[in-house]
């Protein structure tokens, strides 16, 4: 019999294959310093357009100081207990009633964490008999919550109409055949490439077909909507959301997520959720500081038009300059480029040092092989002088990466 471990020792994965070269710069970077458009990498000062800090509360002097606040009074272990025996308060159920009412939504129900919340979300909301459809590039949440599921799955193409369509067919014959009912799940935004969901069109399907959406909306949520209410409300269709999901971790710069629906909907999950009937209640500091940032939110409407001004500088100069952007419609900003792996990591570490930009970057097997994705995320505390250094520095990269330096200077790295 072979040991469970050998496995391990045998493959690292194929990520974890790249460990030797990339750990400490690639993967796991440490970024040092307060939160914001300029950090510090490695001891050297970088803009960075890695984090999911829409709208800039994350070091926002108000925050850090209710935080701050919270964070005396609650101490971090205030409530104990899962909601249900003892972990409840009456600034969770206040937090519950404003997200539901900024998502225009009956009622909404908080979640510790939004990976593990969406994966018990799912969950609760299907039992054998029922069907689930959903796009195959969705996060992994929404995959992990859909390996639960113990009864029929399909998955459609990207943000392919006629895909979900023929799968909700199939879907149809399977829940008439099982007696039971459909899910269709899919992101307001997908966070990789910054395409929305094409959740006007899904939603028009509901006339044809019965079924249910849930929408993933971490990266919608803040930043999309007249309001920061998100992909739906962009949209028009926020009322034909059946399930909407939102993180706190990224516009709200915090720690938490949350699910709103019509009022049974939520008394149901609220009562089956085992993501969070059997963890911890999520602790106070957290549930006072989203307040706060909800508020803000809501009354300061010109954090999202300074995120925008910086979008729209960013997206425009990168595109005027002959980059492929793909075809985001968010504040997610790619940048598709043609090289390996190898190459990639030479054209980051010039980034980084010689140029002084940090972004992520993604390479195989999250997109084909032979694609370098640089993923950017904008933020209100970026400048339009952060924008033009970086578009300087990205034509010098890609002239760099065209003739052929990075790829002699990863041959000379892999050499050694
Ligand atoms: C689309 C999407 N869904 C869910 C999550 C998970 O949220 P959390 O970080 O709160 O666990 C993320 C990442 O944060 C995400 O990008």
């Amino acid at each position: 019999m072979k040991d469970l471990f050998e496995k391990i020792y045998r493959d690292k994965g194929p990520l974890g294959k790249w460990a030797s070269h990339a750990e400490g710069y690639f993967v796991f970077p440490k970024l040092e310093g307060q939160i914001s458009n300029r950090m510090k990498f490695q001891g050297k000062d970088v803009i960075t357009w890695s984090i999911n800090d829409y709208l800039g509360l994350a070091n926002h002097p108000e925050i850090r100081k209710v935080d701050a606040e919270a964070g005396k009074q609650y101490g971090s272990a205030y409530p104990m207990g899962a909601r249900m025996m003892s972990g409840h308060t009456s600034l969770h159920e206040q937090l519950q009633d404003e997200l539901a009412e900024f998502v225009n939504k009956e009622a909404s129900y908080l979640l510790n964490f939004g990976y593990q919340g969406m994966v018990s979300t799912i969950d609760a909301l299907v039992t054998k008999h029922d069907v689930i459809v959903y796009d195959v590039d969705a996060h992994a949440c929404i995959i992990d919550g859909v390996r639960l599921h113990m009864g029929k799955r399909f998955t459609y193409k990207h943000n392919d109409i006629e895909s979900i369509e023929k799968n909700l067919e199939r879907a149809t014959k399977m829940a008439e055949h099982t007696g039971g009912g459909i899910l269709v799940i899919t992101e307001g935004v997908f966070g990789m490439r910054g395409e929305q969901g094409r959740l006007k069109e899904i939603v028009a399907l509901k006339k044809d077909y019965n079924f249910r959406l849930l929408v993933d909306d971490a990266h919608g949520f803040g930043t999309l909507g007249k309001t920061g209410a998100g992909a739906g409300e962009e949209q028009g269709v926020q009322d034909d959301i059946d399930v909407y999901f939102a993180t706190f971790a990224k516009s709200m710069a915090g720690t938490g997520a949350f699910i709103a629906a019509d009022k049974e909907i939520i008394d149901y999950l609220k009562y089956n959720l085992r993501s969070q009937m059997f963890a911890k209640s999520l602790q106070m500091q957290l549930v006072v500081g989203a307040l706060k940032r909800l508020d803000m939110l809501r009354t300061m409407p010109e954090l999202k038009e300074s995120l925008w001004t910086i979008v729209n500088a960013l997206q425009s100069g990168l595109k005027e300059r002959g980059f492929d952007i793909g075809t985001t419609q968010s504040c997610v900003t790619p940048v598709f480029l043609q090289g390996s792996v190898p190459e990639a990591m030479a054209l980051v570490r010039d980034l980084r040092e010689n140029h002084g930009i940090f972004c992520s970057i993604v390479v195989y097997p999250v997109v084909p092989k032979g694609v370098i994705l640089l993923r950017m995320i904008p933020t209100a505390t970026h400048t339009l002088e952060d924008v033009e250094e970086t578009l300087i520095a990205f034509s010098s990269i890609r002239q760099r990466l065209e003739n052929g330096t990075y790829k002699r200077l990863s041959a000379a790295v892999f050499a050694d």
